[in-house]
């Protein structure tokens, strides 16, 4: 089968995978995600995600009915299923089947569900030529509401976002949050480069702890490329050398324009390549020696 999907530990095709419409994850959004792609088959910074997934489950009060190493087993009997050459993994965790109550105590059994399917191909054109990527007018949830350091389920913000950059045909939608900062895209974290060094907004300014986020300022030390956290305006952008993207399944974007702004000259940059070059070794490698990776 294509898509194989495990619902409670019961694996079936994508067309029978089915799940309660008095879940709590169905009728209010409350419950929390991950998304992790293969190399070689192989879940990359496996134990990075699932410390995320726990994270955004406590930030919910949602137990996690698992340990690392049964989870890891699941994927693996999901993946046997699955066809493709690489994984896409999305693992769903909600508070379960309740009555329309927001009492954590009357769905006392939460739902886990683990989608496998083909890793959709990011076409080569965004890394050779780059992307254009919309400011968008969608601000990002306040921290302090639903706060965006949790991957939750509940996705309209970021489907608001992303609508309105698809009206203006760019591939991802950049937001800032309540008090006018850059913060990061609908489906990834935000880089501007200058001067030869890494700028990312801090995860305070209400934004996702992306794991690709983390791990390009691994790559970025060992490269020697001076990497910050700091608070990023929009006139950054106008003063930027280059900029991209960074997400489990896209890795490293290179975005040359946002709106009608061009960024440095256009193309993408060379501090971008020298990352995008050193993740893909570091891709290669976990694919051929998991464990070390
Ligand atoms: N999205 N910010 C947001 C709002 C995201 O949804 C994502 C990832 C990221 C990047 O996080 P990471 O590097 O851990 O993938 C940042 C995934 C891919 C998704 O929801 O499909």
């Amino acid at each position: 089968m294509a898509v194989a999907v495990s619902v409670n530990g019961r694996i079936t095709d994508g067309d029978h995978a089915v799940v309660s419409v008095f879940d709590n994850g169905f009728v209010f959004g409350e419950g929390v995600y991950e998304v992790l792609r293969t190399y070689g088959h192989q879940p990359f910074l496996y134990d990075e995600h699932i410390e995320r997934l726990r994270h955004s489950a406590g930030m919910l009060g949602l137990p996690v009915p698992f340990t690392n190493d049964e989870l890891l087993a699941q994927i693996r009997a999901v993946q046997a299923h699955a066809e493709g050459k690489e994984h896409y993994i999305r693992i769903l965790l909600t508070r379960g089947v309740g009555e329309f109550s927001y009492d954590p105590a009357s769905c006392p059994t939460p739902t886990v569900v683990i989608i496998v399917k083909p890793l959709a191909e990011t076409p080569d054109s965004w890394y050779e030529a780059g992307t254009r990527v919309s400011l968008v007018s969608v601000t990002r949830n306040h921290p302090g509401s639903v706060n965006p350091r949790i991957k939750s389920n509940n996705l309209l913000n970021n489907a608001l976002a992303m609508q309105e950059a698809i009206r203006k045909s760019s591939v991802e939608a950049l937001m800032k949050n309540y008090r006018g900062e850059l913060v990061e895209c609908c489906q990834s974290n935000f880089f501007v480069v200058r001067d030869g060094a890494i700028h990312t907004a801090p995860l305070d300014a209400g934004l996702l702890a992306g794991i690709t986020r983390a791990f390009v300022h691994t790559l970025a030390g060992e490269l020697g490329i001076p990497s910050y956290e700091r608070t990023l305006y929009e006139a950054d952008l106008d003063t930027a050398d280059e900029t991209f993207t960074t997400n489990t399944t896209r890795e490293i974007v290179p975005v040359v324009r946002i709106d009608d702004r061009v960024i440095g000259s256009g193309t993408p940059g060379p501090v971008t390549r020298r990352l995008i070059a050193a993740f893909r070794r570091h891709a290669a490698a976990t694919s051929l020696h998991p464990a070390q990776a």
